[in-house]
């Protein structure tokens, strides 16, 4: 019996390692990737190789993350509940994934991950996992054992051995999840709808107050809906995204405060840091608003709470998220161009949008004399007709 864990390297997963070879007396590999989540991946390596791991994966999917799921879902413009950029939401798919790969690689036939019975992790994990591989037996020891408290798992700890590292450098109490596209944080004093988070929970983004005096400039251009170049320098997804989240963090940009709805049916408060994604929001909004037809871009748009839902509650790996991708994906065939956004304590300003497959005419849309390219006089015929209706409605003493 074997059994692929998704292992951090902190103190959660490690007892998770040693109970699940206790438990279940199985051979456990484990699975560590740096997402850009901001750690040191290889410390893993050596805390598994303690733990008695003898096949321990650790990967770099900083590109393939980027690439294959961040952008797909940018293109969609995708926000969950008009806040959440779903930071946390997007990487699990990717985890799912490798695990599955992994345990059919090592002939395991068992998953296992370090996400509480009470949120929304353990089930885009493990609808991930099934959709992959449906015979596939998940293990969840958050749901199984009585490991509930500090307390009890570290007594747990001193009973096997498992090193703990105690007052760990700028160990935060939170809750929190990072990767290339967000840093989440939970718990704690957020517990309380009405508490303000405190500025030194922070950790990618100066807060507006302290943002230079004066604003940045930047220049994002496009290529089928994706960024491809920053002011003018070719950059790789992941890149694209490192650099966007340092100059927006730098500015103030990217913080939010939310209260949302899990899809296990609870609301949960939550503080989310999203630099580069707010722009790459922004921005995308600006290239699409040149180059997508108007009846196109409304299409998305009203799709587009459906996908985010689809998202958020672990759905990746589902026909339905497939048919939407595809929909979405045919409309980014134009969205080529370069936008220019100013960026200033905060906020994030679209200050310029041009594209050689731009729709925008200027001389149609221009006040001056037009040459004949639009005449006024249709447009009378075009609210008559539009405007029958209500007349006809008005005609018969309907009231409004
Ligand atoms: N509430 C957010 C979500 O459901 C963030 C979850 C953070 N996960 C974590 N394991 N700390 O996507
Ligand atoms: C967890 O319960 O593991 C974190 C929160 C969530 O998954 O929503």
């Amino acid at each position: 019996k074997k059994v692929v864990l998704a292992y951090s390297g902190g103190l959660d997963t490690s007892v998770i390692v040693r109970w699940l070879q206790d438990t279940y007396d199985c051979e456990v590999v484990t699975f560590t990737a740096d997402i850009g989540q901001g750690e040191e991946v290889e410390p893993a390596r050596a805390k598994a190789e303690a733990l008695g791991v003898k096949e321990i994966y650790i990967e770099d999917l900083r590109e393939e993350y980027v690439r294959d799921y961040v952008f797909p879902m940018f293109r969609a413009n995708t926000i969950y509940e008009g806040e959440y950029l779903l930071g946390t939401s997007i990487a699990r798919p990717l985890i799912s994934r490798r695990l599955i790969e992994i345990a059919n690689e090592t002939g395991a036939d068992a998953i296992s991950h370090g996400a509480t019975g009470k949120g929304n992790d353990q089930v885009r994990f493990e609808l991930g996992a099934y959709a992959l591989k449906p015979g596939v037996k998940v293990i969840a020891p958050w749901r199984e054992w009585d490991l509930n408290s500090r307390e009890k798992l570290m007594a747990y700890c001193e009973e096997r051995n498992i090193p703990v590292e105690t007052s760990k450098k700028g160990k935060s109490p939170y809750s929190m999840d990072a990767n290339l596209l967000h840093i989440s944080y939970e718990g704690i004093n957020l517990e309380d709808p009405w508490a303000e988070a405190e500025e030194d929970m922070w950790r990618w983004s100066v807060s507006p107050e302290q943002a230079p005096d004066e604003p940045t400039y930047i220049e994002l251009t496009y290529k089928q809906g994706d960024i491809v170049a920053v002011d003018g320098q070719d950059m790789k997804p992941h890149e694209v995204l490192e650099h966007l989240n340092k100059v927006a963090g730098a500015n103030g940009i990217g913080r939010i405060d939310i209260v949302e709805n899990r899809y296990v049916g609870m609301k949960s408060r939550g503080c989310y840091e999203t630099p580069g994604g707010t722009i790459m929001l922004r921005a995308h909004r600006a290239i699409e608003s040149i180059t997508l037809d108007r009846e196109v871009a409304h299409l998305k748009d009203s799709i587009m709470p459906r996908y985010a839902e689809v998202i958020y509650n672990g759905y990746w790996w589902s026909p339905e998220r497939e048919a939407l991708q595809a929909l979405i994906d045919t409309t980014q065939e134009y969205v080529n161009g370069t936008v220019r956004l100013k960026l200033y304590k905060g906020n994030v300003d679209v200050v310029g949008r041009k594209s050689d497959d731009s729709l925008f005419d200027e001389k149609i849309a221009t006040f001056e004399e037009d040459e004949g390219a639009y005449d006024q006089k249709d447009a009378e015929g075009f609210i008559k007709l539009n405007a029958l209706r209500l007349r006809i409605a008005a005609s018969k003493g309907r009231k409004l």
